[in-house]
C-alpha cells in the first residue's frame, strides 16, 4: 500500500506508482491517500491519472497539527485493518508520512520510506518536518534514501546498511517524465501557454523583444509564518520597483496564512510585474520554472528539481537538509530577513558573471530511474 496526503508527496510517489502498477504480477499495489491536502492533491492525482482506493479525506480549513495527526492515525487503523497490506509505502516528512507509519506500526505493518534520512540536525527547521522525517526513519524497516549523504545520515543513526539503499529521488523521474513530454511536442507548449495565461499571467511576456525576465516565487513553510512572510513579501513589492523590466510571478500556497500577509501588503498597489496566481498544476509549474531566470522559494521540491534545469534557487530558510545543490553551487542559502533577500535577488539580476555561476545545471538528486531502483530493492526485500 502506497499512503500519501500532500501536493509534493503525490508528484514523488506518482512515478513509483505507475512504475509499481506495470508489475501486477508482483505487486497488488492499494493507493490510499489522507487528503491532508485537497485541491492541491487533486491536481497531482488528475495529471497522473491516479485513482486512489482510499481517501479518508481529513482536510479542514484552519485545523492543526493535532487534527490531522489524530485523523490519519485513526483512519488509517480502519484501512490498515481492511486491506492488511503486506508493506506501507510512505514518503518524506508530511503529518501523512509519520501519522501513516505509527498506525502501520500499531498493527506490526512494516513501512517502506521513500525519501529516508534527510537530516537538518535542528528539531525547529523545518518545522515540523525535521521531527516528522526522524520519527518516520525510526518507524521503518525500509530504507530507500535517495543521496549517499542520506544514506550517511541514517547509518549515523545506528539503521543497519542492510535494510538501506541509495536509490536516487523519484521527484526527478517526475519532472523528466513532464519535460519529455513538453520538449517533444510543441503543441503542449502552445497549450501550456494558454492555461498560464487563464491563471492571469501571460508568458508571452517573456518573448525576446521585450527583453523581461522571470523570477518565480513560491513559499509555505510553518516557522516562516508571521513576521518571515511579512519580510519576504516587502522585498518583493522592493524588488519588482527596483526591476521594472522583470516579472515577479508567485503562485500561491493555498494556506490562509500565506495568503493573509500578500493581500495585506500587496492591497491598493498597482504594480504592473508582479503577478500572484493560485498553484499550478505540475505541467504548467514545471513549465514556469523553465522559463525563469531564478527561483526564490522556501520549498523543499523546488531545491531538487531547479539544479535539473539549471535555475539558480535562492533558498528562504536558515537550514536545508538538501545540501546537496548548495555544494553544487546552484543553490543559496538567504534566510528570510527583508534586506538579503533584496540584495541577493539585486545580484544575480545585476551580475551576469555571479549568475553564470549558479546557474550551470547539475543533478545531485537522480538520473530519472530512481522508481525502478525502489521497486528492485522492494523485491529482494519482500519477495
Ligand atoms: C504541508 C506539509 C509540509 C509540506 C507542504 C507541501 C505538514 C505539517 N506540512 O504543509 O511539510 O511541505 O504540505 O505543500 O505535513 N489548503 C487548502 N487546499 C489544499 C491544501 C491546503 O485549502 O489543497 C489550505 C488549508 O487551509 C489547510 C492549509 O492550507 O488547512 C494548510 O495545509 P497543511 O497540509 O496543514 O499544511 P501545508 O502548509 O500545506
Ligand atoms: N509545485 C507545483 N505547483 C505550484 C508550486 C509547486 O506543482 O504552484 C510543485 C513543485 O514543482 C514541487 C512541489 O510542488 O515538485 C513542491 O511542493 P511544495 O513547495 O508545496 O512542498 P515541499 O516540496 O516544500 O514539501
Amino acid at each position: 500500500m502506497v499512503v500519501f496526503g500532500t501536493r509534493p508527496e503525490a508528484i514523488k510517489v506518482a512515478p513509483l506508482i505507475k512504475e509499481l502498477q506495470k508489475h501486477p504480477n508482483l505487486f497488488e499495489v492499494t493507493v490510499c491517500v489522507t487528503g491532508q491536502h485537497k485541491e492541491m492533491l487533486d491536481q497531482v492525482l488528475t495529471l497522473f491519472e491516479i485513482i486512489p482506493d482510499y481517501n479518508l479525506n481529513i482536510m479542514q480549513q484552519g485545523q492543526d497539527l493535532y487534527d490531522i495527526t489524530t485523523k490519519i492515525l485513526l483512519g488509517m487503523r480502519d484501512v490498515f485493518q481492511q486491506v492488511k497490506p503486506d508493506v506501507v509505502l510512505v514518503h518524506g516528512d508530511t503529518t501523512t508520512s509519520v501519522a501513516a507509519a505509527l498506525s502501520a506500526f500499531y498493527q506490526q505493518i512494516p513501512v517502506g520510506h521513500i525519501e529516508a534520512g534527510l537530516r537538518t540536525h535542528n528539531i525547529y527547521s523545518p518545522w515540523p518536518e525535521e521531527m516528522n522525517r526522524q520519527i518516520t526513519g525510526r518507524l521503518t524497516t525500509y530504507h530507500f534514501a535517495p543521496t549517499a549523504l542520506s544514506k550517511q545520515n541514517l547509518m549515523s543513526e545506528g539503521v543497519d546498511e542492510a535494510h538501506i539503499v541509495v536509490t536516487g529521488n523519484t521527484v526527478i523521474d517526475a519532472l523528466y517524465m513532464v519535460i519529455n513530454k513538453i520538449q517533444t511536442n510543441s503543441s503542449v507548449k502552445t497549450d501550456l501557454t494558454n492555461i498560464l495565461k487563464t491563471t492571469g499571467y501571460d508568458i508571452d511576456r517573456l518573448s525576446c523583444k521585450n527583453n523581461r525576465r522571470l523570477v518565480l516565487i513560491t513559499g509555505h513553510r510553518r516557522e516562516n509564518f508571521g513576521e518571515g512572510f511579512e519580510n519576504i513579501c516587502k522585498a518583493i513589492k522592493h524588488l519588482s520597483s527596483k526591476y521594472p523590466n522583470v516579472d515577479f510571478v508567485y503562485p500561491m500556497h493555498l494556506n490562509p496564512n500565506v495568503r493573509k500577509p500578500i493581500q495585506a501588503i500587496f492591497e491598493n498597489t498597482q504594480q504592473q510585474n508582479v503577478f500572484f496566481i493560485e498553484p499550478l498544476e505540475y505541467f504548467s509549474f514545471v513549465f514556469l520554472m523553465e522559463k525563469s531566470y531564478l527561483i526564490l522559494t522556501d520549498s523543499g521540491g523546488i531545491q531538487e528539481e531547479a539544479p535539473g534545469l539549471g535555475k539558480p534557487v535562492l533558498v528562504m530558510r536558515d537550514t536545508t537538509e538538501r545540501p546537496e545543490a548548495l555544494e553544487a553551487g546552484t543553490v543559496k542559502l538567504v534566510g528570510t530577513d527583508y534586506n538579503k533577500i533584496i540584495s541577493e535577488v539585486s545580484l544575480l539580476l545585476d551580475d551576469a558573471g555571479k549568475y553564470k555561476i549558479m546557474s550551470h545545471a547539475t543533478n545531485p538528486y537522480g538520473d530519472g530511474k530512481a522508481s525502478r531502483r525502489i521497486i528492485a530493492q522492494l523485491r529482494q526485500w519482500i519477495l
